[in-house]
């Protein structure tokens, strides 16, 4: 049947037709199932660790063992009642697009390798760069997703620093995690990172920005960059760019945009205007992953001045000196860290070209407004209340203790109860976050395929955990 480590063509199209038959299923049934299963260390080891088989076993039966037992115990981020962390549910011709080009063994590295698809990343990166308003000297990378933008970021504008021994970095305390993991790689001590407080609607101010980099420089530190959320993902918060672009210009200091959460909302009017100020940022992390609807890992660095990434990043070597083509040839390795990458473009624009930029826009756009609904639903309700107002796609509200009206360490006790309580009663997922240490249940709503009444269920089924609880203690 299989020869060595082939297979004949009619047992490729018949496994192929098999394993589209499961996914086409599962797209299907996804709603009536919940939106997490998972199971616990020891009884995955029991069921997986193993020596590997000398002989190989029926297809099938391993297809369908790696479907029971491993693929279906993850979240299902692209489940409509999956509202925790950032949820990704991604276009069927994205995941066809990821087969084609996993079949086509493509590697994105240099021109050489792979010219069509080096020109097809040039082309989706062009898109991104004309719906943030970047200049046309931008340019860019597809990278596996926004931490890895940010360590790009971090390089280049460490190197337009000139590797200052003693530099420093700077973002609030609503900053990504992984934007302090990149400073970290980079090699900025974690005690030469800058976590900036932010004022009571969760953004960076501009006066704690400037208090902090004037201290440093007086100790002789030289900062590397000032890091800006555009859509932090605890709130969707957008800090006040233009102010930031102001400072960093005015300081010659580098300004990277993390826009992994927020930075697709730029294709809509109202997230354009949210975003204001985005385009004057020297580098900007986008994860198509998220609010792009591809599917995982695809995630972007643009760069206002496209030779600065190649400046930091070109390394000759001679084993590959055939692979330079000369001017107008970018070879994406010279951009980051991968050599070997695969093709994250065509994807995004097989999704694009099939559905149409309007699509695209429908479903940003509804996610915004799905959150706006949600927090009127939540301001509206009895047991809800809301801490966060709706920004792109996100709400942070709690149960409120009502008349038994507890201190703090109770509503967090209460809520985390309620949270408990979807998390093993509900089909949902959701997930919580702390706003200036108060506990907060925390929504996001941008899949695509999630109705209202899947938000408005859940906001009932939260009333209802947050009566019984309030009623038992
Ligand atoms: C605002 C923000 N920045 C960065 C990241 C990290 O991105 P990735 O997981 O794609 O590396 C995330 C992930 O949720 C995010 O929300």
């Amino acid at each position: 049947m299989t020869d060595g480590l082939r297979m004949p063509p009619d047992l490729m199209r018949e496994l192929a037709a098999y394993v589209t038959e499961i996914l086409v299923e599962r797209s299907r049934r996804l709603p009536d199932e919940p939106a997490w299963d998972g199971e616990f260390q020891q009884e995955l080891t029991a069921r997986l660790m193993e020596e590997p088989p000398e002989s190989g076993r029926p297809p099938r039966e391993v297809i369908d063992r790696a479907v029971r037992d491993v693929l279906s115990t993850t979240m299902r981020h692209d489940h409509p009642k999956a509202f925790g962390f950032v949820p990704s549910a991604p276009t069927w011709p994205g995941v066809l697009a990821d087969y084609l080009v996993t079949g086509f063994n493509v590697n994105a590295a240099t021109w050489l390798s792979a010219s069509g698809p080096s020109q097809l990343e040039a082309v989706v990166i062009d898109w991104f760069r004309r719906w943030l308003g970047y200049p046309e000297t931008a340019g860019g990378v597809l990278t596996s997703g926004g931490s890895a933008a940010a360590l790009d970021a971090f390089v280049a504008a460490r190197d337009a620093a000139g590797h200052p021994a003693r530099g420093t970095v700077y973002m609030s305390d609503q900053s990504h995690s992984a934007q302090k993991r990149a400073a970290r790689v980079i090699g900025i001590r974690p005690d030469r990172v800058r976590v900036l407080p932010t004022d009571a609607d969760f953004r960076l101010s501009v006066d704690a920005l400037a208090s902090a980099v004037e201290a440093d420089r007086d100790a002789g530190c030289t900062p590397v960059a000032v890091c800006a959320d555009a859509g932090s993902t605890s709130t969707g918060t957008v800090d006040p760019l233009d102010a930031i672009a102001d400072y960093c210009e005015a300081h010659g200091i580098w300004l990277h945009v993390d826009a992994a959460y927020g930075g697709f909302a730029a294709v809509t009017e109202p997230g354009a205007r949210l975003l204001r100020g985005i385009e004057r940022a020297d580098s900007i992390g986008l994860d198509p992953h998220k609010w792009f609807f591809q599917p995982y890992d695809t995630g972007c660095l643009l760069v206002r001045d496209a030779t600065a990434l190649e400046r930091a990043f070109a390394i000759h070597h001679d084993v590959l000196q055939d692979s330079v083509w000369g001017a107008n040839h970018p070879n994406q390795a010279d951009r980051g860290l991968q050599l070997s990458r695969r093709d994250r473009a065509l994807k995004i624009w097989m999704s694009v070209q099939i559905f149409g930029m309007a699509a695209f826009r429908a479903a940003v756009r509804q996610g915004i407004e799905r959150a706006e609904r949600a927090a009127r639903y939540v301001a509206e309700s009895p047991v809800l209340e809301l801490m966060t107002p709706a920004s792109l796609g996100i709400l942070c509200f709690r149960v409120n203790p009502g008349e038994g009206a507890g201190d703090e360490r109770e509503i967090h006790r209460l809520n985390r109860q309620v949270l408990a309580r979807v998390f093993w009663e509900d089909r949902a997922f959701l997930s919580s976050t702390l706003l200036h240490r108060r506990f907060a249940l925390r929504m996001c709503v941008i899949n695509h395929t999630t109705t209202w009444d899947d938000v408005r269920e859940t906001l009932e089924t939260i009333e209802r955990f947050g009566r019984e609880a309030r009623a038992a203690s």
